[in-house]
């Protein structure tokens, strides 16, 4: 595994992101509320470019079984990433796909290191 300079960190500012290339892979680093998470940008559903799609938050549904009502949340507002492509929805904090158990993005290793974003392959 080897360690590799991205971005120094005050160049990544909250809610942003940016796209490099690594050793043949394509790799997106996300500043989500002063973290940062490294995926592949690799949708598991056709291999579309998950990490360039629009970060949003998610509506989930609650049935009430008694009285047979639905109940609407949004939630998870600036956290979760969807595919460009046909919209899969994936935790930006987990690299989790919402719709999928056990379905994620490849995620990597990252860290800050004497001011800058640093991901290992
Ligand atoms: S390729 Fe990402 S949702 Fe289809």
């Amino acid at each position: 595994m080897s360690d590799h300079v991205i971005v120094a960190e005050e160049e990544l500012a909250d809610g942003e992101r940016v796209v490099v290339q690594i050793e043949g892979r394509e790799i997106c680093v996300f500043n989500i509320d002063d973290e940062f998470f490294a995926y592949a940008n690799w949708c598991a559903h056709q291999a579309g470019p998950a990490c360039e799609g629009n970060i949003t938050g998610t509506t989930t549904a609650c049935f009430d079984e008694e009285s047979l009502e639905v109940e609407l949340a949004y939630e998870k507002d600036d956290q979760i990433l969807n595919c460009p492509w046909h919209g899969w929805e994936y935790d930006v904090t987990t690299g989790e796909c919402l719709s999928r158990q056990k379905v994620q993005l490849p995620q990597y290793p990252v860290k800050v290191e004497d001011g800058n974003v640093v991901v290992s392959l």
